[in-house]
């Protein structure tokens, strides 16, 4: 988009989500050493929960916007509620979840544990989603969608059962 400022363009979010999350959690293990470690896994929760609201609404709103007739009111209305959940909340939560999530295992000692490398496949498929979810939201601002609703009501289970899968590994850490 060439009218788009640099300032809110996706990249330059996502590069100032990645700066202010990790300038905060060195903040945070200068101030507190070992103690940071809850905080930043309590951290790391929320971010997960913003990440996992916007890749279960995203779908849910491409349902609704694959039926809408291009040009509508409504076509235009969807465009916009995509992008900013997409731009504000979602891609910024997911690269703050990478980024505590990354530390957390380098500071637990959990790296070579199996339930890790099983939870890290999983994430690593919901960011390929991500990436999907993303391009397809550029498709659906140029009205190039070609996916019939129930496409993405398909896709919509995706995000889901990844997440099932993800809490399971990490809480119970079966392996
Ligand atoms: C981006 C890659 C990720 C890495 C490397 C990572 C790694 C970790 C690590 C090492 C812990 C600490 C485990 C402990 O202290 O027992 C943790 C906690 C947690 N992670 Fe992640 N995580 C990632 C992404 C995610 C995602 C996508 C989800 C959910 C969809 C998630 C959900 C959780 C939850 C719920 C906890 C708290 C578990 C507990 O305290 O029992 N993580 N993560």
């Amino acid at each position: 988009m060439a009218d788009t400022p640099v300032s809110k363009s996706p990249a330059f979010r996502a590069g100032a989500s990645l700066v202010i999350t990790a300038a905060a959690a060195a903040a945070l293990i200068f101030v507190m050493g070992d103690a940071a470690y809850l905080w930043i896994k309590a951290v790391h929760v929320i971010a997960v929960i913003a990440w996992m609201a916007g890749m279960l609404y995203l779908p849910r709103l491409f349902v609704y916007h694959a039926d809408t007739p291009v040009g509508s009111p409504q076509s235009e209305t969807f465009k916009i509620m995509e992008g900013r959940l997409l731009n504000y909340i979602t891609t910024p939560a997911m690269v703050v979840t990478w980024v505590l999530g990354l530390w957390l295992a380098w500071r637990s000692g959990f790296w070579t544990a199996p339930w890790l490398h099983a939870k890290f496949t999983l994430v690593l498929v919901l960011s390929g989603l991500h990436g999907y979810l993303s391009a397809a939201t550029r498709r659906f601002r140029e009205d190039r969608n070609t996916k019939p609703a129930r496409h993405w009501r398909i896709i919509n289970e995706v995000p889901t059962v990844l997440m099932i899968g993800i809490v399971i590994l990490v809480v119970v850490k079966p392996f």
